[in-house]
This record gives structure tokens, sequence and C-alpha cells, in this order.
């Protein structure tokens, strides 16, 4: 639903790292930091695994063809699939982006720059440095609307 990500699909250990940062309330908010408070390591992986299992979601979004090739350049410019893969598709601690909701993909990218969210590293404070909200907007765009795997 709005605001709130998908979590098909998503790598474990991301989902796992994820519900421990809401545990120490250093990813901040405050219905998941209820939701986790006091939940043990062993309870996050198993529902990481449950939460990961099913596919990830067929994108829902209307795709605007030159805002997603604009992303799509964006994104192979500021090497995003170092980490996230060629595909979008996430790996390890790194989130999948394909399939994501729009608005959470954004939402998430504005916070990193903004500093308002911690990650499990530094990896994304870094990158949104400098980028527009129209990049940021493209960039959300292209994997929440190309189906998944290209
Ligand atoms: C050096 C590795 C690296 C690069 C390069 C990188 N990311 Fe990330 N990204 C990560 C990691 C690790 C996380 C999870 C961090 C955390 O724990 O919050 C993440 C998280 C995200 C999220 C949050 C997704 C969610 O479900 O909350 C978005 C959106 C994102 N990255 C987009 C991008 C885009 C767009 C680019 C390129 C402009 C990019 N990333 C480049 C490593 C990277």
């Amino acid at each position: 639903m709005a605001e709130v990500p998908s979590l098909a699909g998503q790598p474990e250990t991301f989902l796992t790292l994820q519900m421990i940062l809401f545990r120490g309330r250093i990813r901040r908010f405050e219905p998941m930091n209820a939701a986790m408070r006091g939940i043990r390591d062993a309870e996050a992986e198993a529902l990481a695994r449950f939460a990961a299992a099913p596919p990830p979601p067929a994108p829902e979004g209307a795709r605007d063809a030159q805002r997603a090739v604009r992303g799509r350049a964006l994104s192979a410019g500021h090497r995003c699939g170092v980490c996230h893969l060629a595909d979008h598709a996430g790996q390890n601690q790194v989130p999948r982006l394909s399939g994501q909701r729009e608005d959470h993909l954004l939402h998430s990218m504005r916070d990193y720059r903004a500093g308002a969210r911690q990650g499990t590293d530094v990896s994304m404070q870094a990158v949104p440095y400098g980028l527009s909200e129209r990049d940021l907007a493209d960039l959300a765009h292209c994997p929440a609307t190309v189906p998944v795997g290209r």
C-alpha cells in the first residue's frame, strides 16, 4: 500500500538487518520500532526467510518510457548496479529496487540525501549527493516500472 515497501523477493540479509536497525531505533519509524521491540535475532531471521520467499511483485506503476530510459541512464552513470546489480535485483545487505514501490524508493533516497536514514553501512550516504529532485524521481521510476529482471 502507499508509502509501505514491498518485502517480497528482498534479500534475506537486507530484511534481517533492517529489523535489527528498527529494533535498535537506529532506523526510526515508530510503528516499526514498536513492532520490533524485543525481537530475537533468530526470530528476525525466520521472518526475513518468510517475507523474502515470494517472488517480487510485477510492477504496478504506469510506465513513462522517457523517464524510465532517463532513470536507467542515471543508474548506469552513477553505478548503482555495482551494489544493487545491473537488473536492480539486490544482493545480501543491498535491497532489491526492481518491483519496489516507486513512492518508497523516492522516500528512501530523499531520506539518505537528508541524512535522515542511517544504513547498516555508509554505502548510501553519499549516493544521492548532488542529485536533483528530478534525478531521484527518475531513478525511482525506472526500477519501479520496468519488469523485474530486465
Ligand atoms: C556502494 C554500494 C551502493 C551503491 C553504489 C548504491 N547503493 Fe543503494 N543501497 C546500498 C545499500 C547497502 C543499501 C541499504 C542500506 C541500509 O541499510 O539502509 C541501499 C539502499 C538503497 C535504497 C533503499 C531501498 C529500500 O527499500 O529502502 C534505494 C532506493 C537505493 N539504495 C537506491 C540506489 C540508487 C538509485 C543508486 C545509484 C544512484 C544506489 N542505490 C547506489 C548500496 C548501494
